[in-house]
């Protein structure tokens, strides 16, 4: 590993062109909270991380989260440098993701949740 002095963020070597962050969080039925695993996440993530494999898609990290916060919005993934979460739903809704937003540089405009703290 090569340590890289740097003086502004644009001097950082970036790692990844994108990178995406899932939610796993699985809580017990019945969890005031709720949590993306109750909401069907853990099938949609593996499809994601798969798809990223399968198209050798190495410019794309993939890490398989923590609870991101917002619960009951789920199931949640970000995706940086964008800073964009999305709200899929079903396995074409990962498909879109990949090829529009992760591939093509562009917005699945109608699977963004916008959240407020
Ligand atoms: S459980 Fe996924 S955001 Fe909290």
């Amino acid at each position: 590993m090569n340590v890289h002095v740097a003086s502004t963020f644009e001097d950082v070597p970036q790692l990844y062109k994108r990178h995406v962050f899932a939610c796993y969080t699985q809580r017990p039925a019945g969890h005031p909270r709720g949590s993306c695993g109750q909401q069907g996440a853990q099938p949609l993530w593996d499809r994601l991380s798969r798809k990223l494999e399968a198209e050798r898609l190495g410019e794309v990290g993939f890490t398989a989260a923590g609870c991101l916060g917002f619960c009951s919005a789920g199931p949640l993934m970000v995706v940086y440098p964008e800073g964009v979460w999305y709200a899929p739903k079903t396995p074409e809704d990962i498909d879109e993701i990949v090829e529009t937003h992760l591939k093509g540089g562009e917005l699945v405009e109608r699977l963004v949740v916008v959240l407020s703290r």
